[in-house]
């Protein structure tokens, strides 16, 4: 596994292809990377929900989470890249959705909100880039209910060993191209977020052969209480 890009130099990458971000992604997955938002809205959130998106980036997820919610919900994008969140905003002042998001910077390897806050944490695709992607999973299950989801897509390894060796080739060349691998590499958080507690509700792969991505979502035991965040 690559070793993980430093947070000043990841937020430089993401501040820099912040505007051509949304096509990039899209065409090196092709559009798989959408498929796996869908679900993973599909499975978590709830009208009314407070929900958070950690890595947010342009806010192709917080948006669908928006609309999920309704006007009685709020979403908070969370990022380290102003430059993404910037695009984030612009997307949801377009969709009529903004009013109901907050935007924050920061790094989400060390949340700045309280255990047991939302009813739904996402993460789409922001593991990947971590330095201890299983860190950020448990932080990402501490900050949410008693009864809440935490829902996650990331790049995994390829099944078939052949395949594996082929993606580990290129993966060695895209690696030294930042602007074009972003920091990403295959990560695995599903033994982090069991060992926390949670349930797993949901489990899929989905993507490329030679770029698979893994679609989990698990359920914090307990209650929900009414608070919102
Ligand atoms: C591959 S993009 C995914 C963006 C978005 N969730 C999506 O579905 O397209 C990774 C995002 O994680 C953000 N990121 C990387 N490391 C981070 C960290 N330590 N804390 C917060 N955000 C981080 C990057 O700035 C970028 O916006």
């Amino acid at each position: 596994m690559r070793q993980a890009l430093d947070p000043s130099k990841l937020k430089s990458i993401y501040d820099k292809v912040s505007s051509r971000y949304d096509f990039q992604h899209a065409l090196v997955t092709l559009s798989s990377d959408n498929r796996g938002r869908k679900m993973v809205i599909e499975h978590s959130v709830k009208e009314g929900d407070a929900v958070l998106d950690a890595g947010a980036g342009t806010g192709s997820t917080a948006l669908m989470a928006a609309q999920k919610t309704g006007p009685s919900g709020k979403v908070v994008l969370f990022d380290l890249s102003e430059g993404m969140l910037a695009e984030a905003k612009t997307k949801a002042e377009a969709s009529g959705v903004a009013s109901r998001m907050e935007f924050r910077t920061g790094d989400m390897s060390s949340l700045p909100f309280s255990d047991d806050t939302f009813d739904v944490v996402l993460s789409t695709y922001s593991l990947c880039p971590l330095g201890d992607p299983a860190k950020g999973a448990r932080e990402l299950y501490r900050v949410a209910k008693p009864g809440g989801r935490v829902a996650v897509a990331h790049s995994t390894d390829p099944a078939n060993p052949f395949v594996r060796w082929l993606a580990e080739q290129l993966e060695r060349i895209v690696w030294r191209i930042p602007g074009l691998s972003l920091g990403c590499r295959s990560v695995a958080v599903t033994d982090a977020l069991r060992a926390a507690g949670g349930e797993i509700l949901f489990e899929a792969t989905i993507g490329i052969p030679l770029w698979p991505f893994k679609v989990l979502v698990v359920r914090k035991p307990g209650h929900a209480s009414q608070t919102q965040a």
